[in-house]
């Protein structure tokens, strides 16, 4: 529907936005009564929701701007059609094109999941060949990205590097963007699955002060990644099926989860139609936010520092009196327990017989348990979710806590490029540029600085 009202009936209206839409019959309306002028207006509900734009017509006056909705951190708006996951937050639902999170980890592998996030279907056995061998071949990086990543300090975080790093990409495929071209859309997308790892694993090398491992290219995906974190002096590094199969269902876990945050940070930076290394760089930056990506490696530090599941009586009173927060708990979603929490927990023990098990487990355990046991985390819906054990596997992996959100990067990648795709070829799409309630001064004339007092307005 166009923004310019012409000046229909309010009926006219409704109904011209109804069939604009294709959206539900007349019955399928909200009928608003606005106070201040006596006016009724019917807005259409399409998909159980309302246009924010109907709400424009809404005016005192000719020179009114129009009624806006109001919805800090989005908790209740819907930002674009997609059809890539489906999240029941009540149920602990999780779909990616229909199919269930936990068929998807009995049957699937992460590039296979990667492909039917990206393309909308499973591959046949002829294109997952196809897919998994383009990605195999562009897992090297320029050599210019390593000088690069030599210039981190010693001990630079490995999520900040990654960051860096995957937005440089961008200025080794000046092509990327192109973003119209379906081409050069298709060989940035393998680019960036397929290198996303590589950059990791760099990261991670250049914080032990190792030498960078390159690629194996007889190795799969999973196993490919542990080489280059993890091969030494050997001529052939060989992955223990059991750590690369935990890995594997892991990234398939983190790979995609409907408009979170970082999610909304790859599509909103991606709507000014800039490359996708650009816009996945935005999703790895948000990702590396303690309340969202970074919370895995919150939620390990947590137990360290609980020690002994004799302290959780007095941790737990510290989270309810708001000195701490559980790390790992809640969802903005998932008002019951995150399907993906209930996986990891599952493939905990097969990377424990090959790497023994954690004194952590049984804080982690004991932890869940009082919470879930205790009204004020179950009045709040608060339960375990994807990070709250994810940690557990990552150090038993041997990796340092802060590559667990480098972890949860690497998984997510394809989430990001099938939701930036969906994007960019969704024609109700256009730059993202919320509007806002001004509440600042107006009119003011300016002070020479002499004549100015000093004010104590926080920076
Ligand atoms: C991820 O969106 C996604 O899909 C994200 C993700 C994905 O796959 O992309 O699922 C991945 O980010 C998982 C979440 C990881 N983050 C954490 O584990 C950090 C700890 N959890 C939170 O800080 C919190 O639960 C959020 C950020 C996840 C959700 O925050 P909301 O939806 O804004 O909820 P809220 O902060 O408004 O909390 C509601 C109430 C508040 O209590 P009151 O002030 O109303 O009394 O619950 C409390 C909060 O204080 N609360 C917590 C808590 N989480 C919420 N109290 C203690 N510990 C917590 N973890």
């Amino acid at each position: 529907m166009s923004t310019e009202q012409t000046d229909m009936s309010t009926e006219q209206t409704a109904t011209a936005n109804a069939s604009a839409n294709g959206g539900g019959t007349a019955a399928e309306t909200l009928s608003v009564t606005d106070n201040r002028t006596g006016k009724t207006y019917e807005l259409p509900v399409t998909d159980g929701t309302l246009r924010a734009m109907d709400l424009r017509q809404i005016k005192t006056g000719e020179d009114d701007f129009g009624l806006m909705a109001y919805d800090p951190a989005y908790m209740n708006t819907a930002s674009c059609r997609s059809a890539i996951t489906y999240v029941d937050g009540e149920a602990g639902i999780l779909q990616h094109r229909g199919y269930s999170i936990e068929q998807l980890c009995e049957h699937s592998s992460y590039l296979e999941v990667a492909y039917l996030l990206i393309n909308g279907a499973l591959p046949t056995q002829d294109q997952l060949d196809k897919w998994v061998y383009e990605i195999t071949i562009h897992t090297f990086v320029h050599e210019n990205v390593k000088d690069f990543m030599q210039g981190f300090r010693y001990d630079a975080n490995p999520m900040g590097m990654l960051v860096a790093s995957v937005g440089a990409l961008s200025t080794f495929y000046p092509d990327a963007n192109k973003i119209n071209d379906e081409q050069i859309r298709a060989i940035q997308i393998i680019r960036l699955l397929a290198k996303m790892p590589t950059l990791a694993a760099f990261a991670f090398r250049h914080n032990m002060g190792q030498p960078y491992v390159y690629p194996d290219n007889d190795l799969a995906y999973p196993g490919n990644f542990l080489g280059m974190m993890y091969k030494m002096t050997e001529l052939k590094y060989k992955p223990d099926p059991r750590l690369e199969r935990a890995l594997d269902v892991l990234f398939i876990l983190h790979a995609d989860h409907e408009q979170n945050a970082s999610t909304s940070a790859v599509r909103s930076v991606g709507s000014t139609r800039v490359d996708p290394y650009s816009a996945v760089a935005a999703g790895v930056a948000a990702l590396y936010g303690p309340l969202h990506g970074g919370a895995n490696e919150q939620a390990l530090r947590m137990l360290r520092r609980i020690e002994s599941p004799r302290n959780i009586p007095d941790f737990l009173e510290g989270v309810k009196a708001g000195r701490e927060r559980l790390m790992g708990f809640g969802h903005r979603v998932y008002k019951n327990y995150d399907p993906r929490a209930r996986i990891i927990k599952k493939h905990l023990d097969a990377v424990f017989e090959v790497r023994g098990t954690s004194p952590l487990l049984d804080i982690a355990t004991e932890l869940e348990k009082q919470a879930l046991d205790d009204e004020y985390f179950t009045q709040r819906k608060l339960f375990p979710n994807v990070d709250f054990y994810s940690g557990l596997i990552y150090e038993a992996l041997g990796l340092p806590v802060a590559m667990f959100p480098v972890m949860f990067a690497i998984g997510r990648t394809s989430g990001w490029i099938a939701q930036w795709l969906e994007m960019v070829q969704d024609p109700e799409q256009k730059i993202a540029r919320p509007r806002q309630i001004y509440t600042g001064e107006r009119d003011r004339e300016y002070v020479p600085i002499a004549d100015r007092q000093s004010t104590s307005v926080a920076p």
